[in-house]
């Protein structure tokens, strides 16, 4: 057997605030559970669903060395759809309204976390064979586990895997400060470990001290070997290129499932799709207040709105692009003022052509993915991006921009060959993303059986975690048998 821990700072169904939780809360689950035990370990935090903290059961205590510091922690344990999960509690580090707060608070908390993960090891008696850390938030997992545990004979043989979800959140500090938290040597300290431009840097941790590296997809693995998309780090993940994978995240087919999904009013498969979006839309357009019609192209958007979500694209076209074209576009999420009001604000100039519910609900983002007619994603850069997949998955055709996962999952269609499951435009420039909108639109409306055939390719292709699962196996066993 297999034993692996993934350490994570989110996992569905305990704390979620982006796609981080929701690969780390399913991968583990499609492990071949003949060889593998495959178990995560999350920080207990205060502001996590009341029904989840009270199903918590204690294990063990701990005492966490930080520096100078000596503080307690419980480990805790609770299983959610057959997994088992462990939880460190610390009622100073991981309390507060949410997740992740200011990031000097933040680096101490999960230097606190990462350190906290090493102890439980020894508490709850599951050494794993494979240590699964994932973003800067366990970036130091490996740091600690290299340079003060390695000694000790229940630490020798663990390898670790880090993985990075996305590059751009770091976790940089004053190096003087992280110095006096984390208490370690200072060879540390340098280039050759965590500090990066006069700053220590947890994700370099991750990325030097680690045994392999992932990223979310393929494209994304060498995109962040660049300057343009390195942040800062393409220089040392060239040169640890040797030891960096890119594995295109998968989907919890059980969640995102058309056929059996409770939360839209008409399910369906790749047969039936045609007609049963149509009543998918019908729901749709009665709920977000949009005229109800059969014809007009409906787009939608389901995201975080950030910058990375390539949302200045759309701020640029939105106002020439809903005057002119007879389209409805629905979206939904929260996330930066100048975005959210911007919906609100075209929300009320043309109330027949967009909608939009800046909050966020699994079932409004379900009638999206099942009643639009095409989604867009038209994002500055994407490690994997998972709502182009839930999109294809629903036979909503993703209008993407060619970056990391986006490019890897979306095939452009070819009007040609007639082949390809969406459209892409390449440069992250709004007349090419309006061009490619109106290209879509065109074939919607005058090419419907071309547009049928987009929308059933998309629905056949397996997102599932199948394939990827294999290749984290595949990693996993070559990491076990070429122990130092
Ligand atoms: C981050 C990335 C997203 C990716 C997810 C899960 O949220 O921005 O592209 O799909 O992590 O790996």
């Amino acid at each position: 057997m297999n034993k692996i821990l993934f350490a994570s700072s989110e996992a569905v169904p305990y704390i979620k605030t982006g796609g981080l939780a929701d690969v780390v809360g399913s991968l583990p689950k499609y492990f071949d559970p003949k060889t593998y035990d495959v178990r995560i370990i999350l920080p207990r935090y205060a502001c996590m669903d009341r029904k989840f903290l009270e199903k918590l059961c204690p294990v063990a205590e701990i005492t966490v060395e930080l520096g100078w510091r000596k503080q307690r922690a419980g480990i805790l344990k609770a299983k959610a759809d057959g997994i088992q999960y462990y939880f460190v509690d610390n009622a100073f580090y991981f309390a507060g309204e949410k997740p992740y707060g200011e990031i000097y608070q933040d680096v101490e908390k999960f230097a606190f976390f990462s350190k906290a993960v090493l102890e439980a090891i020894r508490a709850i008696d599951f050494v794993p064979d494979i240590l699964h850390c994932n973003d800067w938030q366990t970036g130091l997992i490996p740091v600690f586990l290299e340079k003060a545990y390695r000694s000790q004979a229940l630490y020798q043989k663990i390898r670790t895997v880090f993985s990075i979800h996305n590059i751009r959140f770091q976790g940089r500090w004053k190096l003087h400060e992280v110095k006096d938290v984390l208490g370690l040597s200072e060879d540390v300290f340098t280039a050759e470990g965590i500090e990066s431009y006069g700053e220590s840097n947890y994700l370099k941790g991750g990325i030097v001290y680690a045994d392999a590296v992932t990223t979310v997809s393929r494209s994304y693995a060498m995109e962040i070997m660049t300057p343009e998309g390195g942040e800062g780090l393409d220089g040392v993940l060239r040169r640890y290129s040797y030891k960096l994978f890119g594995i295109v995240n998968g989907l919890d087919y059980t969640v995102y499932n058309p056929k059996k999904d409770r939360l839209i009013s008409a399910p369906f498969d790749a047969k039936n799709a045609p007609a049963k979006k149509a009543a998918n839309k019908k729901a749709l357009q009665k709920k977000m207040g949009l005229p109800v019609r059969a014809d007009v192209f409906l787009i939608g958007m389901v995201s975080r709105m950030s910058e990375q979500k390539g949302f200045d694209l759309v701020a640029y076209m939105l106002d020439a692009f809903l005057s002119k074209e007879d389209v409805q576009i629905a979206v939904l999420g929260t996330g930066e003022e100048r975005y959210e009001s911007m919906f609100r604000h075209y929300a009320e100039t043309y109330p027949d052509r967009l909608a939009a519910d800046i909050s966020y609900s699994e079932a409004a983002a379900h009638r999206i993915y099942a009643g639009a007619d095409a989604f867009l994603m038209p994002s500055l850069f994407e490690p994997c991006g998972l709502s182009q997949l839930i999109a294809l998955r629903y036979g909503t055709v993703p209008i993407v921009r060619e970056t990391g996962g986006l490019k890897d999952t979306v095939e452009p269609y070819n009007k040609y060959t007639k082949e390809g499951t969406g459209f892409s435009f390449a440069n992250y420039n709004a007349e090419e993303m309006t061009e490619v909108i109106r290209m879509a639109m065109d074939l919607y409306k005058t090419q419907k059986p071309a547009w049928e055939g987009l929308m059933r390719r998309g629905m056949q292709r397996d997102f599932s975690w199948a394939g990827s699962v294999e290749e984290y196996e595949r990693l996993y066993e070559d990491l076990l048998q070429t122990m130092k």
